[in-house]
């Protein structure tokens, strides 16, 4: 189901979505002149596809979103960042790292004899639990409180310590990463196999989720809030 449909004006798409003009000029749509027309009726006079419309359209959308969302989180205060983080990224991982670990024993046990990789997949994710465990208890009690701290009262030495406290952090991020990559090479790219059950595909959804919100994740604190804070990390 798309956000946007044929009974739109143009003009209204554009107003709402810069982006769209893009899509518009793709299928070649007069969106400037022609931007009172219906969006169904360009589509029927042009013959195009108006699935294909729709689903450009919304890709549009969630790249613009998603390029809004990079630029608020740059303009959020330190402190709110660091609540940010703990709130989702934090509590995602403490939510469903003990999920995946019941899940990824059972499918170990189901299937690991027809599936060896499953031993490593297995090894794996228990590492990358236990590494990302002491990695956000290093975060909450000791790095962002120190961040919080210099952000009210800023002194060298205390920035020292941020900046050695993150260097660890990072590295932490990189050995996350690493292991990420070797898990998903060890899953065959998280493709399912022809003869396994629903759990199997249930982990192997749940793995490329923690993927993909833990990249976010050393994204925010690599990329806006270490880097926010002068702390240049090789
Ligand atoms: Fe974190
Ligand atoms: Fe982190």
């Amino acid at each position: 189901m798309s956000r946007f449909n044929t009974s739109q004006s143009i003009g209204d798409i554009v107003a709402g979505l810069p982006k769209a003009a893009d899509v518009f000029k793709k299928f070649n749509i007069d969106f400037c002149c022609g931007g009172h027309r219906l969006l169904g009726e360009a589509i029927s006079e042009q013959k195009l596809d108006a699935g294909l419309v729709l689903n450009e359209l919304d890709k549009a959308y969630e790249e613009a979103q998603r390029l809004k969302d990079q630029a608020d989180y740059r303009e959020m205060p330190s402190v709110d960042l660091m609540d940010y983080i703990i709130n989702t990224h934090h509590a995602f991982l403490n939510r469903n790292l003990p999920v995946i670990s019941e899940l990824v024993n059972t499918i170990l046990r189901v299937h690991g004899s027809n599936h060896r990789e499953l031993f490593q997949v297995h090894k794996l994710f228990h590492s990358l639990k236990t590494e990302l465990e002491q990695h956000l208890i290093k975060e909450e009690e000791l790095l962002f409180p120190m961040v919080r701290e210099y952000e009210q009262k800023p002194s060298n030495e205390l920035l020292e310590e941020v900046r050695r406290v993150a260097r660890e952090t990072e590295d932490e991020h990189e050995s996350a990463g690493g292991i990420l990559k070797e898990l998903r090479k060890a899953a065959g790219n998280y493709e399912i196999p022809a003869d396994v059950c629903g759990t199997f595909r249930k982990t192997y959804e749940m793995l490329q989720e923690l993927e993909s919100d833990l990249f976010q994740h050393i994204h925010l604190e690599n990329n806006i809030l270490f880097k926010r804070l002068g702390i240049m990390i090789q």
